[in-house]
C-alpha cells in the first residue's frame, strides 16, 4: 500500500509517500520560517496562502521522484492546527482522492508525531510511554494501541516549545526560538542561573512552564546583557527544562511500569533532551531522526498507512478539527 501524506496544519508544507512494504519512498518539505520571521510568529493568513502556493508544485516533484502516478490512499492532517491552513491540505487531499478514486483519511497531527519514531523501528513494542513535546503541546501519554492514547499528564500553561520560543523572543534571538536557544546554550554555562524546575515539588505528571519563563524574564531584566550572559541564560534555561522533563518521565515509568519511552514532536529535536533521556537507565528511549521531529508529510503518510491497513476511509465531507484533543481519538 502506498499512501500520500499531506501536512499543512501550521507553517510547514509537507508531502511524502509511504509504502507499507518499502518504507518512505520520498518526501518534500517547504518551511515558511522566512515568511513569518519578521512577525516573530506564525501569521495564519500568510500560512494558508503559502500552502496554496507550494502544495501542488511540490506534489508534482514528489510523485515524479518516486515514480508513483496514483497512490492507494491520500492522508491529510485533519487537526489540530490553523483552520485556514488545514483547509488547504484537506481540500487538496480530498480532491486528489476523488480524482484518483482512492480513500481519503483525515489524520490527527499529534498521532502523526507520536507514531513517527516507530516508522524506522519495528522493534518498538506496545504499550509504551510517549513524551510528546511540540510548540503547542507537552503531554505524557500511555500508548496501548493505534488510536488508544491515555493522557497521564500535560502542561497546565505553556507548552515546552512555546517556552523555548518565548525565551528566544525575550533575548531577541532568531526565529524560530527553539533551535536558536539550543544553539546559544551550547556556548553557555548551564549552572550560571539556578532556574526553578517547575512542578517537581508537587506529585503528579502535569507540567508548568510559565513560572520558569517569568524567572528567565526577571534575570534578563536585571543583568547587564552580554553574549556570554545570554548563552548562560539559554544553557541554564535548557537545563531546567530538560531536567524537569526527565524527572517527569521517571515518575511516569515508576507509576506505569512501562519501560519503553518514545520521544516525539518538534522539541524532540533538542540535542540535550535526546542525550539525557538516552543516558537514563530507567527505559529504552526511541526517537525519530532529528529532521523528522518537526512537522513533515512523512508522519501523516505513515499514520495514514497504518490506519488504511486497519480499514479506515473517511467521508469526503468530514469536518476539520482545528481544536482536537488527542484523547478524543480513543
Ligand atoms: O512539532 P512542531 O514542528 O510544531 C508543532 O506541532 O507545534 O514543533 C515546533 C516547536 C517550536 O516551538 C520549536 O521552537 C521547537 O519545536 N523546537 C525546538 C528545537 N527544534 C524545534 N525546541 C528546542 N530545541 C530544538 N532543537
Ligand atoms: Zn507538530
Amino acid at each position: 500500500m502506498r499512501v500520500l501524506g499531506i501536512e499543512t496544519s501550521c507553517d510547514e508544507t509537507g508531502l511524502a509517500v509511504y509504502d507499507s512494504e518499502h518504507g518512505l519512498l520520498a518526501q518534500r518539505l517547504h518551511s515558511q520560517i522566512a515568511l513569518h520571521r519578521d512577525y516573530g510568529g506564525v501569521v495564519p493568513e500568510l500560512a494558508s496562502r503559502d500552502h496554496v502556493r507550494y502544495l501542488l508544485p511540490l506534489l508534482e516533484e514528489l510523485l515524479a521522484e518516486c515514480g508513483v502516478e496514483r497512490p492507494d490512499a491520500v492522508a491529510y492532517t485533519r487537526g489540530p492546527g490553523l483552520a485556514g491552513a488545514l483547509m488547504v491540505g484537506a481540500m487538496t487531499g480530498r480532491a486528489l482522492a476523488y480524482a484518483w478514486q482512492v480513500p481519503a483519511l483525515g489524520i490527527h497531527h499529534l498521532e502523526g508525531h507520536l507514531l513517527m519514531p516507530l516508522m524506522g523501528d519495528a522493534s518498538v513494542e506496545l504499550p509504551f510511554l510517549c513524551l510528546l513535546v511540540s510548540g503547542g503541546h507537552t503531554q505524557l501519554l500511555r500508548v496501548s494501541a493505534l488510536g488508544h492514547y491515555e493522557l497521564l499528564g500535560e502542561s497546565i500553561d505553556d507548552a515546552v516549545g512555546e517556552a523555548f520560543d518565548k525565551v528566544a523572543k525575550m533575548l531577541g534571538l532568531d526565529y524560530p526560538g527553539g533551535p536558536a536557544v539550543a544553539h546559544w546554550a551550547t556556548r553557555g554555562n548551564d549552572r550560571a542561573y539556578d532556574f526553578p524546575q517547575p512542578m517537581l515539588d508537587r506529585p503528579g505528571l502535569d507540567f508548568s512552564f510559565s513560572g520558569l519563563k517569568t524567572a528567565v524574564r526577571k534575570v534578563i531584566e536585571e543583568v547587564e546583557r552580554s553574549p556570554q550572559r545570554d548563552a548562560d541564560i539559554c544553557a541554564s534555561f535548557e537545563r531546567a527544562v530538560v531536567q524537569t522533563l526527565v524527572r517527569k518521565c521517571q515518575r511516569a515509568v515508576a507509576a506505569t511500569g512501562l519501560s519503553t519511552l518514545v520521544l516525539a514532536g518538534g522539541v524532540a529535536a533538542n540535542a540535550r533532551l535526546r542525550r539525557e533521556l538516552a543516558a537514563c537507565k530507567d527505559w529504552r528511549v526511541v526517537y525519530p531522526p532529528t529532521a523528522l521531529c518537526t512537522d513533515n508529510g512523512a508522519m501523516i503518510a505513515y499514520a495514514g498507512c497504518l490506519r488504511l491497513l486497519r480499514g479506515q476511509a473517511d467521508a469526503l465531507g468530514l469536518s476539520l478539527r482545528p481544536r482536537w484533543p488527542l484523547v478524543e481519538l480513543s
